[in-house]
């Protein structure tokens, strides 16, 4: 059956990141490089994915995980060594498989889809991607016979001259007949100035073979930026964050200061959200319409309602309903699901707890494990003690109560609906609907009492 795979090839070190960890490993808005490619292969439709592993192969494996094929390379002989990796999974299969590096992070899917609708339309054993470029140093470049088809590749160590003037590069991506490219992996040899096996001399075969090639030519270079060093991965970064922002931004979302804004590719945002500058919104998150987002804000893989506000405050893996507001200085933990309308304050921590709406935690408090009802207002300085030491235990405070200032709520605990519970108590057991509970010492007051200063005076 014919098929569109894909081969990614991966197992390089990346020796200029002067890094512990391979290249394809690194991160471009908190994902590593890697993902993004195998994302657009996937989303151009190739099935399977086949990545090609190396140079800490087992940590790549292991931080891009299960749903794709795996094929060692244990030593890097060159990209086109590294293809004859795969030549026993590609050995079977009919059709076409696009080969992609790791390293090209910007590629879009509908630029892969193109490159293969070539290749099939024009009847060719392969199509590659070109672009131009007016500094091409380092990278392959495309040798065209007066008829302006493609001949070869030749690499900037291997090229005279001549060919070095030429400035239409390889950008590394390609889309190959499966049983043309197994064929022609036969005939590489390491012939030259790297004395490795390269992948781009396999144009030079099917040429010999009279077979023929079609370049596909990229407009926007940028789109096959490949970050060797970490000041490349920074440019990458700050291209791909600023598609995304502009991306938003068409969309409805204000963005009040696109280069002080870190948005990750899988996030969602209402019209007319307001996202203020030193902003992070990472994960899979989802923000309603008519927010404001920031300043100073993050939010890892939340949910946030329409309408909410949100300043100077972290959000991590929480559900927050519509027209809350939040901050400035509030940290929502794991867990947490808050109703409409509800208020989280300044210096509050809240940890895995179900607020109904309406209810307010103002100020200076800290709520763990715990379910509120609606209405619930929790006064300054408020603690759940929801931790023994071993275990974690539930605090329940139901409907319209009211927390006094700087209660401890010992749990497990149940305050019932309409309770008040009076400053400074620290409630131990259950308090039920409509009543107060009140746990302090009572105050006393000694009348005409001298101070041991006063004493002194009065010596
Ligand atoms: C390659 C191309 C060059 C092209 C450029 C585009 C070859 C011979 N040259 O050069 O024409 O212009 O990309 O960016 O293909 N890899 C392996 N195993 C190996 C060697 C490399 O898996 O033995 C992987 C690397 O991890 C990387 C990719 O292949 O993801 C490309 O390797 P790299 O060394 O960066 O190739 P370039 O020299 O940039
Ligand atoms: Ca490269």
């Amino acid at each position: 059956m014919a098929c569109l795979a894909s081969l990614v090839l991966a197992a390089g070190q990346g020796t200029r990141m002067k890094s512990r960890h391979p290249k394809v490993l690194h991160h471009l808005l908190g994902k590593p490089m890697l993902k993004y490619v195998i994302n657009a292969a996937q989303a151009a439709g190739a099935e399977p994915v086949i990545i090609v592993v190396g140079f800490e192969g087992q940590k790549v494996i292991d931080t891009i995980g299960t749903g794709h094929q795996y094929v060692w390379q244990k030593e890097q002989l060159g990209t086109g060594h590294a293809v004859m990796m795969a030549r026993e999974k590609l050995a079977d299969m009919a059709g076409e498989v696009l080969v992609l590096y790791g390293d090209t992070p910007l590629l879009k899917p509908e630029t892969l889809k193109q490159l293969v609708t070539i290749k099939r339309s024009q009847n060719v054993a392969a199509t590659i991607l070109t672009t131009t470029m007016n500094d091409p140093k380092g990278y392959g470049r495309i040798v065209r016979n007066t008829e302006g088809n493609i001949v070869a590749i030749i690499e900037e160590k291997d090229a005279n001259p001549e060919q070095k003037a030429i400035n239409e590069v390889n950008t590394g991506v390609y889309c190959f007949d499966i049983q043309a490219l197994l064929a022609a992996l036969d005939r590489l040899t390491p012939n030259n100035a790297q004395g490795e096996y390269y992948l781009t001399d396999v144009f030079e075969i099917f040429v010999s073979q009279g077979l023929k090639v079609a370049g596909m030519l990229l407009e926007d270079s940028q789109e096959v930026m490949g970050p060797n060093d970490r000041i490349q991965l920074a440019k990458t970064e700050e291209y791909l964050k600023m598609a995304i922002n502009e991306r938003l931004m068409a969309e409805g979302v204000t963005i009040v200061d696109p280069k002080f804004t870190y948005i990750d590719p899988e996030v969602t945002i209402g019209r007319d959200t307001i996202i203020l500058p030193g902003t992070f919104i990472n994960g899979k998150t989802t923000i309603g319409e008519n927010c404001v987002i920031g300043p100073h804000t993050r939010i890892v893989n939340s949910v946030i309602g329409a309408g909410t506000e949100i300043q100077f405050s972290q959000i991590i893996e929480a559900q927050i309903g519509i027209d809350n507001s939040i901050g400035p200085f509030a940290y929502i933990r794991p867990g947490t699901i808050s109703e409409a309308n509800v208020k989280f304050g300044d210096f509050v921590e809240i940890k895995n707890c179900s607020i109904g709406a309406g209810s307010k935690v103002p100020h200076l408090t800290y709520l763990g494990d715990t379910e509120l009802g609606k209405d619930v207002n929790i006064g300054a300085g408020t603690i759940t003690c929801n931790y023994d030491g071993v275990n974690k235990h539930k605090t329940i405070i139901k409907d319209n109560s009211f927390i006094g200032s700087n209660s401890n709520l010992v749990a497990p605990v149940t305050i019932g609906s309409n309770v008040t519970i009076a400053a400074g108590s620290t409630i131990t057991k259950d308090v039920p609907d409509g009543s107060l509970g009140i746990a302090r010492s009572r105050q006393e007051v000694r009348m005409n009492w001298k101070s041991p200063r006063q004493k002194q005076e009065q010596e």
